[in-house]
């Protein structure tokens, strides 16, 4: 028998339900380090740039696509494809970029609440930086602390699902993005007013064009095009599933525009914690991954009250990992519901198991399965699967979404700009429609070549 579909109990709900899916670790983990190892200000620019030229429009028609069909992606295009067509086939892309996305956030989440346990219960106190350094590499490479962690957050993101849409995901949410924003404001205003934050600010916000050439601009340009995809969530269908979820009365783009805006702020504000604390304690910005577990720490080491401040940052970096947790198990928990017409609960028991199972490969990436190394030494199991979503998942299906809504064998252009348009707020402009049929396409499809000749040949 068909469910009734379930529906967001407010409008502030949609926009933290979707802000929380596209704030996580993208913003607060990736973000930083990214951007450090590109020179800083002038790589954020053009980051800047392509969230409005790329992600905005993909965005609007991922929620176009999500409200029309009132599906989620496992079935959306069977809904809005014209009869005969094989555009539904996009739906095990699309799943598959879900999954394997949680098959390795889930591992990155416990290790943030494993920091926060840590911080917490003062194991850093005295440690010095190679100390430190240990701790980090300790945990990543205990088989057993990995994997219960990693089971962990997933249980806790499954566990906001069991509850309902609006009693569990939207509640559990509203609470944990609402404490985010709080938090990171007063992490804000205690980096900035530390001794020596003028410098890393000034690396952050002052464009220095000459860093990027040493690492060669095409480099640069993919890399500020990949974080664009990946922290709005956008080209599998995550964003895809709040927009089935709402009613008719704002029109998309308003809200796509607010979400973006709202996720930018997030970013840009970690990166108002982490560079000015960075240079207050001499601490390079290059350093990569380990970035925030391991340069970090000694930060707060050597802060008066670091204990507090440091359960602060990592609460705050849990907390966003595990809104987006929450938000795209919510969409894995619907794929269930429209394809087998499972009970909600059902879905949720079945995919706590898959998930766990999937995740296992990359929680034991650096211990038992260490030996695996897809690209070549000293690569994991992590590398592997971003690699595959970021560099081929994303593009793609992103690709998709902007044939599907401009193409007359897809959904076509008629059909996306009215649902996009409407009710109240901001409209689609009608000049773009070449700019979306032709040249956003062709870009994603740059973007997609790029990532292999800066992975392989670069
Ligand atoms: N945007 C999230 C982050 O910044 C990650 C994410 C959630 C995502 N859903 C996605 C990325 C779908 C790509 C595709 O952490």
């Amino acid at each position: 028998m068909e469910q009734k579909r379930e529906r967001l109990s407010s409008r502030l709900g949609f926009i933290l339900l979707s802000v929380g899916c596209a704030v996580g670790l993208g913003n607060v983990w990736r973000f930083p380090y990214v951007a450090g190892q590109n020179g800083g200000a002038a790589f954020v620019l053009i980051y800047l740039f392509f969230l409005v030229i790329f992600g905005i429009p993909i965005m609007v028609m991922e929620l176009s696509v999500g409200r029309a069909s009132q599906k989620s992606v496992a079935t959306s295009f069977n809904a809005l494809e014209p009869k005969g067509s094989k555009w539904h086939r996009f739906r095990y892309l699309a799943m598959g970029g879900n999954y394997l996305l949680m098959m390795f956030y889930t591992t990155i989440g416990g290790w943030m609440l494993q920091y926060l346990f840590k911080i917490i219960f003062g194991q850093f106190e005295g440690a010095d930086a190679g100390q430190i350094e240990t701790i980090f590499t300790e945990m990543q490479q205990s088989p057993g602390a990995s994997v219960l962690w990693m089971a962990v957050a997933t249980l806790l993101g499954f566990g906001a699902c069991w509850f309902g849409l609006q009693k569990g995901v939207e509640k559990v949410t509203k609470v944990m993005m609402s404490s985010l924003f709080v938090i990171m404001l007063v992490l804000a205003v205690r980096a900035l007013t530390l001794d020596g934050a003028m410098e890393g600010l000034r690396f952050y916000l002052q464009p220095d064009f000459s860093h990027m050439q040493q690492r060669g601009l095409w480099n640069v340009i993919a890399d500020a095009m990949g974080q664009a995809f990946f922290t709005l969530s956008i080209g599998v269908g995550s964003m895809a599933i709040f927009g089935s979820y709402i009613g008719k009365d704002r029109s998309l783009t308003g809200e796509a525009i607010n979400i973006t805006a709202l996720d930018t702020l997030v970013a840009l504000i970690a990166g108002l914690i982490i560079f000015p604390a960075c240079s207050a304690f001499g601490v390079d910005v290059g350093s990569g991954p380990k970035l925030v577990f391991v340069t970090l720490p000694n930060i707060f080491n050597s802060m008066a009250g670091g204990r507090v401040w440091g359960a602060l940052f990592f609460l705050f970096m849990s907390f966003a990992a595990l809104t987006t947790i929450i938000a795209v198990f919510e969409n894995i928990v619907s794929f269930g519901l429209d394809l087998f017409h499972w009970s909600r609960k059902k879905s949720v028991c079945i995919n706590i198991i898959v998930v766990i199972a999937l995740s296992l490969p990359c929680a034991l990436g650096f211990s038992l399965l260490s030996g695996v190394q897809p690209f070549g030494m000293g690569s994991t199991i992590l590398d592997l699967e971003d690699f595959i979503v970021s560099n081929n998942l994303l593009p793609i299906g992103s690709m998709i979404f902007l044939l599907f809504c401009t193409r007359k064998s897809g959904w076509g252009w008629d059909h996306f700009i009215e649902e996009a348009n409407q009710g109240k707020g901001r409209k689609f402009p009608k000049w773009a429609r070449v700019y979306v049929s032709y040249i956003l396409p062709l870009l994603a499809l740059l973007i997609f070549i790029q990532g292999y000749v800066e992975k392989f040949f670069a």
